[in-house]
């Protein structure tokens, strides 16, 4: 036990006596000196995420580069000085900075609102340009505040372009005109979904077809739609579609079995497409949500309200989520950080499938 640890002591202390090697500093991932608003300007720096991936992995071709991510801020290099508080700003070059996203230009169909707009948000934070594609006329009120927050306090900025992901034709032209402003397009969450709630023996051939049509045939226009310009601009880009556990399961008391079907069909959509674009470096995933207090849920809540608590209570957590609880996963799936992962499914339901 002492033997290993001080062995793994020892090899921790040649790695970082290594990594402040100024012979490091020229290799692949250099970025130019620039001056940093929350510091003086850096000398020449070391990529770190640029250097630790394998060239093969990371995005090649005529895209343009992005910027790196950037040195620690002022506050974060004061805190570590004086231990005071926690140096925390992920995204740096020295916190994580697989998750910086500065420069990319990711969309979120859905995002006027819901999940969607949620994970607007932490791409925004994350540094990209965010485009949100949604059939609403005007977005949610808060994505105005959202859009605010980007121009003002994050450096970046949020669109929105009004789409129906039925609509295939102007779905391809909305997204080609995007990429060509910006000469790339590195992501897309595919959140535009419906709910509908009515018995099997009930449900008609053209509400299910409905159901289909944007849910399945809507997201895989959208994802076609995005590869054809990731493919085109060169860029190794992440997808991902928002399936949800109801797409493994039958839920216990909300009878949707066309809006089940649709979710099955994008969790066997997403392994098909990762399997066809892996040749192109763009990756392919789902992020299955349980619960989740959106717009959606609420409609469903309104006519039954004890399903607020009943929902909670069939998971590991007892309660249901909020958007906000997706944010982490839609920066993983989109970043670097997954940059090895693609054709899986995220299952993110406070353990409702898993038990
Ligand atoms: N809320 C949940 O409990 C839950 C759970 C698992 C998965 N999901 C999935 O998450 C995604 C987001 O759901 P939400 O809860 O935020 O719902 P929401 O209704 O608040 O948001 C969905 C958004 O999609 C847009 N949309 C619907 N049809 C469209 C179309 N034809 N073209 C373009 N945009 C369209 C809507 O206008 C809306 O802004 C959906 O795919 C949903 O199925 C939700």
């Amino acid at each position: 036990m002492v033997m290993l640890k001080s062995s793994a002591m020892r090899s921790a202390s040649r790695m970082a006596t290594q990594a402040a090697k100024p012979s490091l500093a020229p290799r692949v991932g250099m970025v130019q000196a620039r001056h940093n608003s929350n510091g003086p300007a850096k000398s020449p720096r070391y990529n770190a995420v640029s250097a630790q991936y394998p060239v093969e992995t990371r995005k090649q071709g005529m895209a343009a580069e992005t910027r790196g991510p950037p040195q620690p801020p002022q506050k974060e290099s004061l805190n570590l000085e004086t231990g005071k508080e926690a140096p925390t700003f992920l995204g740096t070059t020295k916190r994580l900075p697989e998750f910086n996203m500065a420069d990319k230009v990711v969309l979120v169909s859905g995002g006027a609102r819901g999940l969607g707009l949620v994970q607007a948000e932490a791409m925004l934070e994350a540094g990209a340009i965010v485009y949100a594609l949604d059939r609403l006329p005007e977005p949610s009120p808060y994505f105005q505040v959202v859009q605010q927050r980007a121009a003002e306090t994050l450096g970046t900025q949020l669109h929105y372009r009004q789409i129906d992901v039925r609509d295939a034709a102007n779905l391809e032209k909305v997204i080609a005109d995007i990429a060509d402003q910006h000469q790339r397009l590195d992501g897309l969450i595919a959140a535009a979904g419906i709910q509908q709630e009515t018995p099997a023996l009930e449900y008609t051939a053209e509400d299910a077809n409905n159901m289909f049509a944007v849910n399945i045939t809507g997201a895989m226009m959208t994802a076609s739609a995005a590869a054809r310009q990731m493919i085109k601009y060169e860029c190794a880009g992440s997808i991902v579609m928002i399936a949800s556990m109801s797409g493994t399961i039958a839920n216990r008391g909300l009878i949707c079995s066309a809006y089940n079907a649709s979710k099955a069909g994008v969790l066997q959509l997403c392994r098909n497409l990762a399997a066809e674009w892996g040749a192109h470096k763009i990756r392919v995933n789902t992020l299955s949500p349980g619960y989740i207090v959106t717009d959606m849920v609420e409609k469903l809540f309104e006519t039954h309200p004890e399903r607020r608590i009943e929902w909670g209570n069939q998971n590991m957590l007892g309660r249901v989520s909020a958007p906000a609880e997706y944010r982490g996963a839609a920066a993983f799936l989109i970043s670097e950080a997954s940059s090895y992962m693609t054709g899986a499914d995220l299952r993110i339901d406070g353990g409702h499938a898993a038990w």
